[in-house]
């Protein structure tokens, strides 16, 4: 079915890509609480670092604000998937908001963590990245007792009490291989340092990375479906450079795609992001195929089948509807 010119040219599509259970679950929350409030609906921050699915949201009514006090009195706010510090829920409360936590489990999990190692009166060493929301609600669980470590140039600036008494956490949506680079300097550094319990870095995280890796090295381009402040899509880039791609980009959608990029090229490799909806990958497809790149065969190395239920403010709302 195909002609000579155009078998060289093929599209290696990523499994598992995209959509993660803690996107899923957030995004459906905005959804529901719009169905079951009706608009207008605040959400603290984007409830999701995407683009296309926060303007979608805002189409039906969703009103995105940067802080709580941004919030009429009275009214509902939901705090995004990345989570918040404690100080946010209490703001909530003191302006007499319903709030729904659309916090991902696997978020909550870290903070508990946090918490605990700290009421143990640990130093923690929390890896991740300056500024990002995860980190900032992470922090605020215990300031005075979390250092943020941003990568391996900031293991040799740490200070900590008690060079006995030091555990590791971690960010998420972190590349998984540079985070253990920086966990081996950590241990240089503190002989006695204490590994988190299970896993931070995240199941869909890891998956994603994986999947990628397995096309990066038969792929001349690696496209990277996702937007520029979401964490976890950016790795997928890091990692595919490092796992022997040529190129690799990040763009929100087709329209991002420069022509140039193409030029000598004969694979592809695309995935997306854990916060990026499928019609984006799908509008990236029909691009390509439009430009001769066909030809996709999906390299699948996980299945996945983790789902979360609903936060538990709007179930019992949906509940007691029913
Ligand atoms: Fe949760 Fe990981 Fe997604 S922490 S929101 S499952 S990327």
């Amino acid at each position: 079915h195909m002609t000579a010119a155009t078998t060289s040219r093929r599209v290696l599509l990523a499994a598992p890509r995209g959509y993660c259970a803690g996107v899923d679950r957030a995004v459906i929350a905005v959804e529901k609480a719009l169905e079951q409030y009706g608009a207008p609906i605040y959400v603290r921050k984007e409830i999701v670092h995407n683009k296309y699915v926060v303007r979608t949201l805002e189409k039906k009514g969703a009103v995105f604000v940067d802080e709580t006090e941004e919030v009429p009195e009275g009214n509902i706010v939901i705090f995004s998937a990345h989570g918040v510090a404690p100080v946010v829920h209490e703001e909530a409360a003191e302006r007499r908001l319903a709030s729904i936590d659309a916090t991902c489990p696997l978020v909550t999990k870290v903070h508990k963590e946090a918490v605990r190692f700290a009421n143990e009166d640990y130093d923690i060493l929390l890896i991740g990245h300056e500024g990002h929301e995860e980190v900032v609600g992470t922090m605020g669980e215990a300031p005075e007792r979390i250092h943020l470590v941003d990568g391996p140039d900031d293991v040799a600036s740490v200070k900590v009490r008690d060079e006995s008494k030091v555990v590791w956490l971690s960010q998420t949506t972190l590349s998984v291989d540079e985070t253990m680079a920086t966990v081996g300097q950590l241990k240089d550094r503190f002989p006695a340092l204490v590994s988190p319990p299970s896993d931070d870095i995240c199941y869909a995280t890891q998956n994603r990375q994986v999947a990628v890796k397995q096309i990066a090295a038969e792929s001349e381009l690696v496209i990277v479906v996702g937007s520029k402040n979401s964490s976890n899509s950016k790795r997928l880039v890091d990692v595919a450079l490092d796992a022997g791609a040529r190129a690799s980009h990040l763009v929100d959608g087709a329209d991002e795609i420069a022509e140039a990029w193409l030029e000598g090229v004969s694979t592809i490799g695309l995935t997306s992001g854990a916060s990026v909806p499928e019609i984006l990958v799908e509008g990236v497809l029909e691009w390509l195929a439009e430009r001769g790149f066909a030809d996709v065969e999906v390299v699948r190395s996980v299945e996945e089948s983790i789902q979360f239920s609903l936060p538990k403010e709007l179930r019992r709302d949906l509940r007691t509807e029913a």
